[in-house]
């Protein structure tokens, strides 16, 4: 078994480009939720990312899959990263990401490191700093 996977949801390709930079720093592949590829969530430590639409709702490819793959999350580490807009949903900034570290630990997953919380809409330019000091964490637990 691989032992990390980045496993995004994506509809402007922001979280796509985040999930990239994730992944070449952890050393791991990557794959889009929407591909649904079983082989995703076979690894020690999956990490995953979904954007915030509508009023705090899960990306659309999460929204369809969360409820078929969550099982898989049973005993595996997981981390989760989320990208919002903190300025134009102050009130459900990044709740998908919260969502999804939810259901992971209802299926029994053991969470790793805080729900990483970006916002690429109004502070891009602190992303970069956010995810190297989350990915040493991440990494620690492997
Ligand atoms: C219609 C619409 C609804 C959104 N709803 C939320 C929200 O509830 N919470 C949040 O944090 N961000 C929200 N956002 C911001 C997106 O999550 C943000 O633009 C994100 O970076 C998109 O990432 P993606 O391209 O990977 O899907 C919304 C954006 C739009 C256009």
């Amino acid at each position: 078994m691989d032992k990390i996977h980045v496993i995004y949801g994506s509809t402007t390709g922001m979280t796509e480009a985040v999930a990239a930079k994730i992944a070449d720093a952890l050393g791991a592949k990557v794959f889009n939720v929407n591909a649904d590829d079983a082989v995703a969530f076979d690894a020690e430590l999956l990490v995953l990312g979904s954007s915030t639409w509508g009023i705090g709702d899960l990306q659309d490819d999460w929204a369809a899959r969360l409820d078929h793959v969550k099982d898989s999350f049973a005993s595996k580490k997981v981390a989760v990263f989320g990208l919002g807009d903190s300025q134009g949903f102050a009130d459900s900034f990044c709740v998908a990401a919260e969502t999804i570290a939810n259901a992971a630990k209802d299926a029994g997953a053991t969470l790793v490191g805080e729900v990483l919380k970006l916002d690429d809409t109004n502070e891009s330019d602190k992303t970069d700093e956010k995810v190297a000091a989350w990915v040493q964490t991440v990494k620690s637990a492997v």
